[in-house]
């Protein structure tokens, strides 16, 4: 039901939705729109409302499938997970597709590599992709280069960062860190059955207060910005950067 009531105030992003066309448009009460748009403002959506209804005021941070209109149905939005590895792990061995992306906005578990814990602090942007590429598994280090790579190039472009690579799974500016890379990777006989690239980027959110030798994206250019043009443009530059990995 939350869902639909922000696809609603998306649609109209920007602009006043009174209550009674929520309601009549999902088809419950006002007094139940209510009670949802006051627990969604609760869980940190930036939803202003005033006598007139209710407005969402930042839409470009929103990451549900709705947001993504070209891949809407390979993107799996959880507003809390144990961690997008976990999520993603069962929608691949359930026939997830290639290029499935599990999106969380609060993860309970998060991990980084050698079972460390990753704080996934509000603002941030974490998310897995399935892919289930026609490699052997030696060759599966191919597609992390190919993720860290487009991440670096998506900062310069979208923000003029300027990135580096920390083999094998650092995204560093000025020696801190700003995005971590996790993969899991499943066979079957001499191939891959699926590899999961998990991302973590620190965007909107302040991840000094754990790791004192992170940066975000915000604390580098001083603004919030679109996470959901970050996760756009990745996946584009990605997608295009896999088509020339072969086997
Ligand atoms: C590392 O630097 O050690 C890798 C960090 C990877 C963090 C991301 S956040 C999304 C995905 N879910 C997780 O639990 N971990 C990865």
């Amino acid at each position: 039901m939350r869902e639909k009531i922000l696809n609603i105030l998306n649609t109209n992003a920007g602009h006043i939705v009174s209550g009674v066309e929520i309601s009549n448009q999902i088809g419950i009460s006002r007094v139940a729109v209510w009670k949802h748009l006051k627990k969604l403002k609760q869980e940190g959506y930036d939803i202003n409302s005033s006598s007139k209804g209710y407005r969402l005021a930042d839409s470009e941070n929103l990451l549900y499938p709705f947001c993504f209109k070209n891949r809407e149905k390979k993107i799996h939005f959880f507003h809390t997970t144990s961690s997008t590895m976990d999520s993603a792990r069962k929608i691949a061995k359930n026939n997830g597709d290639h290029l499935s992306v599990v999106i969380a906005e609060n993860q309970t578990k998060g991990r980084g590599r050698l079972n460390r814990t990753w704080f996934s602090s509000p603002g941030g942007l974490w998310f897995t992709i399935i892919l289930k590429p026609d490699l052997p598994p030696p060759l599966s280090f191919k597609v992390n280069f190919a993720a860290s790579l487009s991440l670096v190039r998506t900062l310069n472009r979208l923000f003029k960062i300027d990135a580096s690579v920390k083999w094998p799974n650092d995204i560093l500016v000025k020696g801190k860190k700003l995005a971590g890379l996790l993969s899991e990777m499943e066979t079957k006989g001499d191939m891959i059955s699926f590899v999961n690239i998990g991302i973590g980027l620190n965007v909107n959110n302040s991840p000094k207060k754990n790791e004192p030798k992170a940066i975000s994206i915000k604390d580098i250019t001083g603004k919030k910005v679109s996470r959901k043009k970050i996760l756009s443009s990745f996946l584009d530059e990605f997608e295009s950067k896999l088509l020339n990995i072969h086997y």
